[in-house]
């Protein structure tokens, strides 16, 4: 959904694994007149393929806006889940965020413009049974960013940097995690990309650096974040340990 809507303002770069769904994105983008885009078939989990895409960032003289979107989730207890899937996480939430973001602010502070837009979770809100490194990742991405955004405040920078906080978004997300969408949450907690991104997007333009979409999210994160940590505790530990295995990830 960043891809379509930004298609109208910026010439894209896309990556992803999978070649034949970025070839349908760019053929469906291209219709529009006047619209670039390139695609890039990358694993972001490996560092070859990070590499280069960090110094493709680096030597783009009208880097506009990076958008760390990739991520996944995983189901079940962080012992039960693979080794495997949980270093790739870290990999792709935390490591390719540092690089590329560095490659990325490298480039867009000496010219004093550009954004990055981190797509973190309200999970980074909480801590929860199920996703437990989900939550650890996406909570990183906040206080990263954070951090980025008052370094660029201090120096003056007109570079903004954002995390959008969404909570549960229909999209491949969930189906991959073979997690059924009415297990997790009622309907009225379910957001399209497209509020996520227009949330984003607007939020870009107001310089907002935490951006959560939907007002249920947002009261949700304002409650938790006040919650001493022991009551946090108590709370998350009355539900009920089997949605630890369903996968509460969002
Ligand atoms: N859906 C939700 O409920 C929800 C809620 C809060 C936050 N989020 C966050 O939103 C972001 C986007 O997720 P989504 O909901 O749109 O899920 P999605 O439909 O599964 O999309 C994930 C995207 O990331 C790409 N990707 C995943 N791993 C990759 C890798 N190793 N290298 C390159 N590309 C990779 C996928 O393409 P390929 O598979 O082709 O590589 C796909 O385009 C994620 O960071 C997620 O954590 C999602």
């Amino acid at each position: 959904m960043f891809a379509r809507k930004l298609a109208r303002n910026y010439d894209l770069l896309v990556v992803a694994r999978r070649q034949d769904r970025l070839q349908e994105l760019a053929k469906a983008l291209m219709t529009a007149p006047n619209t670039r885009v390139e695609i890039c078939t990358a694993d972001l989990t490996n560092d070859q393929d990070v590499a280069s895409l960090a110094a493709r960032l680096s030597a783009e003289p009208r880097l506009g806006l990076l958008v760390n979107n990739a991520g996944f989730g995983t189901k079940g207890r962080f012992w039960e889940t693979t080794l495997d899937s949980q270093m790739q996480m870290h990999q792709l939430h935390v490591m390719t965020t540092v690089r590329l973001t560095h490659a990325a602010l490298e480039n867009m502070v000496p010219r004093n413009e550009g954004a990055v837009i981190n797509v973190a979770s309200v999970a980074g809100f909480v801590r929860r049974q199920g996703s437990v490194s989900y939550c650890a990742t996406k909570s990183w991405m906040n206080i990263f960013t954070e951090g980025l955004y008052l370094e660029l405040k201090s120096i003056g920078s007109r570079v903004k940097v954002q995390t959008v906080c969404p909570g549960y978004t229909y999209s491949e997300f969930h189906d991959k995690m073979a997690v059924q969408r009415e297990m997790v949450a009622g309907k009225g907690f379910w957001l399209t990309p497209e509020q996520v991104v227009d949330a984003s997007l607007s939020g870009l333009e107001r310089g907002q650096l935490y951006v959560i979409p939907g007002w249920r999210y947002r009261l949700l994160t304002a409650l938790v974040s006040k919650l001493p940590s022991r009551l946090r505790i108590g709370v998350e530990s009355m539900r009920k340990a089997a949605r630890a295995d369903q996968g509460a990830t969002q």
